[in-house]
């Protein structure tokens, strides 16, 4: 039988992440949003497409929370998307009351899924989705990492004019502008240190443009926040899940203990595959990313008080 994937919310990053997942063909993907209509025309529209891209598994579109039962993996990408002049903590109270809702029937229906957390501000927004599912937390993970660095390596490979696949450069941290740490120090291209083939003031540019990476796109796009980019990092994480690829990716996880980190949510290098988490692998940052680490991790908790019960 083939696996199932439930995407959430059928908006740009819905749909994008349901029509990159559906091209893989190795999962049934379920398309689930309140507004009547949106997630079944969105959903015909990708299975209309599959004559021409060659996948066999179904696509469907959803109201109801009971046709998503049984899901190996639930992505959770409603929300509010931010606006020009926003940062993606003004989104706090209202995400959280969205994420909260969303992620009680997600978990009450497929009660093994792994959850992908993608809503804003996402690092608070994973602490939420633990505390309404009742998973454990390897099996809350959030998209962040994946996203950043996917900014962060093209970005890298355009300055270069190489391959975009070999260069190896992450994002660790939180997933806000202030708490973002792309990592210089372990960077390379197919094994050649960065700064041997960058100088330190490119470098440093590189980094200041990933981390305000997703205003560039809201500026513009004017109406909205990136959504393909966020599609393609979610859906090799849904892959490694499904596959138990044990991919080693910079996810959103619960830290406690490595890196110094107790109790909060936010990215590190870990194997992705099975049952979400397998490990989270901690080895010596430079002084300054050290100091990103616990600055995340410290403003993460700040948005976790600040953030609205329900
Ligand atoms: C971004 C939003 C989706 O970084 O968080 O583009």
């Amino acid at each position: 039988m083939r696996k199932k994937v439930t995407i959430v919310g059928a908006g740009m990053t819905g749909t994008a992440i349901a029509q990159l997942l559906a091209a893989r063909g190795i999962a049934d993907v379920v398309l689930v949003d309140i507004v009547e209509g949106l997630p079944q025309g969105k959903a015909l529209d990708i299975a209309e497409g599959s004559p021409w891209v060659g996948f066999s598994s179904s696509v469907t579109g959803t109201n109801d929370w009971a046709a998503t039962a049984g899901s190996d993996v639930v992505v959770v990408t409603s929300g509010v998307p931010r606006r020009p002049g926003m940062t993606r903590e003004d989104l706090l109270g209202t995400n959280a009351g969205i994420v909260r809702a969303v992620v009680g029937s997600a978990a009450k229906h497929s009660p093994q899924a792994v959850l992908i957390i993608f809503a804003n501000p996402m690092d608070a927004m994973c602490h939420v989705a633990l505390q309404a599912s009742g998973f454990p937390a390897a099996r809350v993970v959030g998209q962040g990492g994946m996203l950043d660095s996917g900014r962060y390596r093209t970005f890298i490979a355009m300055e270069l004019g190489l391959s975009v696949r070999d260069i190896n450069a992450w994002v660790v941290g939180g997933h806000t502008e202030a708490t973002m740490v792309p990592l210089v120090s372990n960077a390379n291209v197919g094994g050649v240190p960065l700064a041997t083939l960058m100088r330190p003031d490119r470098v440093q540019a590189i980094v200041e443009r990933t981390k305000r990476g997703g205003a560039e796109i809201v500026e513009l796009l004017k109406t909205g926040s990136a959504f393909n980019g966020p599609a393609a990092a979610t859906v090799e994480m849904v892959q490694a899940v499904l596959l138990d690829e044990r991919r080693v990716l910079p996810c959103c996880t619960l830290l406690d203990g490595p890196y110094g980190v107790k109790q909060a949510f936010i990215g590190a290098p870990v194997t992705l595959g099975a049952g979400g988490i397998q490990r989270v692998h901690e080895f010596k940052l430079s002084d300054e990313e050290q100091a990103g680490m616990a600055a995340a991790a410290k403003a993460v908790l700040e948005l976790v008080a600040a953030t609205p019960r329900a």
